[in-house]
């Protein structure tokens, strides 16, 4: 393990985007971008009121986060008619900090205050996402990982029409069903990934 990840990070819930802009991100943090512009679009996402956007801090740098957000509207996904669904949108912790349960502890804190008990979150997980190179694992055992990942928040797997998530076995459909959950919201979610869409 590196000097750096021997170092605790704190956890800071749902900041604002100004607190956010404030923070450096790790150089790491590019699974999805370059660091710098993940973190331009972290901050945008954290300004608006929906969402909520958690990270882990070392020393003023951001070292992972998880950023929850309503879906958007090029996704069929944001075709949720009720407008209250939350997505998960990534986890990602920089690879110097990982194996300390970081992304674990950002989602527990993230659902902490009944944030989002009123409604369904869920996560695709996507094979073409999965950082096979840096943790060495093959698609199966990197699905593995994300599944027991978000179970420890409260996630299920959830079979989906959504033609995306079936091309490929090692791609899944979790969701997170909040214990006061308005029951429309709960019937949205089930239609929006029940209803049969193909590529097109
Ligand atoms: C998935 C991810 C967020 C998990 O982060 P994490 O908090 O470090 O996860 P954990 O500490 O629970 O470790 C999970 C597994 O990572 C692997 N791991 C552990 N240390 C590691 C390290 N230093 N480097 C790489 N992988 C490591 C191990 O397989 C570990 O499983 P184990 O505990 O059974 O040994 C992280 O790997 C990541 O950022 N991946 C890239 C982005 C991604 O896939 N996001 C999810 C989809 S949006």
């Amino acid at each position: 393990m590196s000097v750096a990840a021997e170092r605790a990070a704190r956890i800071e819930v749902c900041l604002d985007g100004d607190r956010l802009a404030t923070l450096e991100p790790h150089p790491a943090i590019d699974m999805f971008r370059p660091s710098a512009k993940q973190h331009q679009a972290l901050v945008g996402i954290a300004r608006d009121p929906l969402t909520c956007v958690s990270v882990a801090v070392d020393d003023g740098v951001m070292v992972a986060y998880a950023a929850f957000h309503p879906p958007s509207d090029v996704e069929s996904w944001g075709e949720d008619r009720t407008g209250r669904i939350i997505e998960l949108g990534a986890v990602e912790v920089a690879p110097p900090y990982r194996g300390q349960r970081l992304a674990e502890r950002l989602l527990a804190a993230s659902f902490e205050d009944g944030r989002y008990e009123d409604t369904v979150v869920f996560a695709t997980m996507y094979v073409w996402h999965y950082d096979l190179k840096r943790t060495g694992l093959n698609d199966f055992a990197y699905k593995r990982l994300l599944e027991r990942l978000y179970r420890s928040a409260g996630f299920v797997p959830f079979p989906t029409a959504d033609a995306e998530i079936r091309s490929s076995a090692a791609n899944q459909l979790m969701a997170r069903i909040g214990a006061h959950a308005d029951p429309a919201v709960v019937e949205e979610f089930h239609r929006l990934r029940t209803r049969p869409r193909f590529y097109g």
